[in-house]
């Protein structure tokens, strides 16, 4: 279909729906009244305009694939050693990666750090805030530490102004704080909505693979926790990452969810101190401090994030219900496999659960959805139940099936190494998990093949 010159068109701004008449609900992600009337074909027309010729100006050849040149050398190292990590290895010159999180959650310190480090390592670096202005952006740096020459400031949301001052410049990398601020005048819509973010990720996007810079986008989410604006923001860039982690609580966590250069199931664990983002080295250690001793409802389970065991505890209360419906809550993990497993269960071990409210809780505030902590799911809430105690030097983990069986997890290995360098004196696990596994001594190792030789245990 010709677009038509001056056309106006309504755009979702949940999700980019795109329609040629305002609608109450959106067909794609069924939000309600998010249509906003927004000019169509400018940033279009431009974005197909640039693509015929690379952005230097010339044609792009085709290349063999052999003569690409690319080593792992090639990444730049930040020295924030739980990004590299979640970014697989470094910072890839040329890539676009997108940072989003709730406000105040530490976008902004993150990157500033990320600039210090790169800028104490001799990279030319430039930070441009559409947000904060030049003193705020000093005061957070007086508190995160010394800063050298090789960073820039620049306060800027205009696009094109942006773009001449990076080409002027030239850095390594460059920090857009926040996609979100940054308009484009081709684009009469508003900064923020759907048509803007959109255009302005596609301009960074040739700057990036033009230039070779690596940049880094801010983005905010919306209360669903995806970034703001369109999802097609997300298919735009290389990398997308979350900044997650309870507002209250000191920690944060920085989980990968699409990377084109790594794996996407690493996690970046950081503390939120007085003098910025501080790494946090063993995930364990930090998600088991402060466990209450000798109480009952509480169980130690383990859960692989990437390559990485982190150790939870897992908190259980249940009680009698007052009402016809009883309440059943989860914080932290999947609300209907609570239920799941309290229906296991009552029907595999004919616990009366159903008459029970039941509050299931990973402490620490940590989100996990790996099966292999359901034991220890089940294991808390039978010790609820029951008023009993779990020995709180034992570990445990194992996936529940629906017959009550408790199945394999992978890694086991890993884990059972986890739990011994943190002094854990038993680990319960799937028995078929025990084959061919090494180094079991100092440990205690119980293989349980259902969920009722579990809870013998207790
Ligand atoms: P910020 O990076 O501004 O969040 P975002 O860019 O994601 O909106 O982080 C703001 C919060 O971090 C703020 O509540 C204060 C806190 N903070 C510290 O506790 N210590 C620090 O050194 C800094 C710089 C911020
Ligand atoms: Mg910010």
């Amino acid at each position: 279909m010709a677009k038509l010159k001056n056309a106006t068109v309504f755009f979702c701004q949940e999700c980019g729906y795109e329609s040629v008449k305002w609608m109450g609900q959106c067909p794609g992600c069924k939000a309600w009244n998010t249509f906003v009337e927004e000019r169509a074909g400018a940033g279009g027309k431009r974005a197909t305009g640039n693509r015929k010729t690379g952005i230097d100006g010339q044609k792009a050849e085709p290349a063999k694939l052999s003569q690409v040149s690319m080593s792992k050398e090639d990444r730049i190292r930040t020295k924030i050693g739980e990004l590299d990590r979640v970014l697989g290895g470094g910072i890839v010159p040329g890539s676009l990666t997108l940072v989003g999180g709730d406000p105040g959650i530490g976008k902004s310190t993150l990157l500033l750090q990320v600039c210090q480090k790169l800028e104490n390592g001799g990279c030319q670096v430039l930070y441009i805030s559409g947000e904060e202005s030049l003193k705020q952006i000093k005061i957070r740096a007086e508190r995160i530490g010394e800063f050298g020459d090789n960073l820039l400031l620049l306060c800027e949301t205009n696009l094109d102004m942006i773009k001449e001052t990076i080409y002027q410049i030239r850095p390594q990398a460059v920090v857009i704080d926040s996609i979100q601020t940054m308009y484009s005048e081709e684009v009469s819509a508003a900064p923020g909505s759907v048509s803007q973010v959109r255009e302005a990720t596609g301009v960074f996007l040739q700057i990036a693979k033009g230039l070779n810079v690596s940049i880094f986008i801010v983005g905010h989410v919306t209360k669903e926790g995806t970034v703001a604006g369109p999802r097609v923001l997300e298919h735009m860039v290389d990398t997308v990452l979350y900044f997650e982690g309870d507002r209250h609580a000191s920690y944060r966590i920085l989980r990968g969810v699409k990377n084109r250069f790594g794996s996407t199931n690493e996690i970046g664990v950081f503390e939120m101190r007085e003098e910025g983002l501080a790494e946090v080295k063993n995930p364990s250690e930090f998600m088991l401090d402060g466990r209450p001793e000798n109480a009952n409802g509480s169980v130690v389970a383990c859960s692989m994030e990437g390559t990485r065991p982190i150790l939870i505890e897992i908190q259980a209360l249940v009680c009698g219900s007052n009402f016809g419906i009883p309440r059943r809550q989860a914080t932290g993990t999947d609300f209907n496999r609570v239920n799941l497993l309290m229906a296991v269960l009552e029907k595999r071990v004919g616990l009366p659960l159903s008459g029970c409210d039941a509050y299931v809780n990973l402490a620490g505030g940590i989100k996990i959805t790996e099966p292999a902590i359901d034991l220890g799911i089940v294991m808390a809430i039978v010790s609820s139940y029951k008023n009993r105690m779990v020995d709180n030097r034992m570990l445990v983990f194992g996936e529940v099936g629906l017959s009550g069986e408790v199945r394999g997890v992978s890694m086991a290995g890993q884990r059972l190494q986890e739990a011994k360098k943190l002094g854990f004196t038993t680990c319960v696990m799937p028995a078929v998990c025990m084959k061919g596994l090494k180094n079991m001594d100092g440990i205690k190792v119980i293989g349980v093949k259902s969920v009722q030789d579990a809870i013998d245990l207790i």
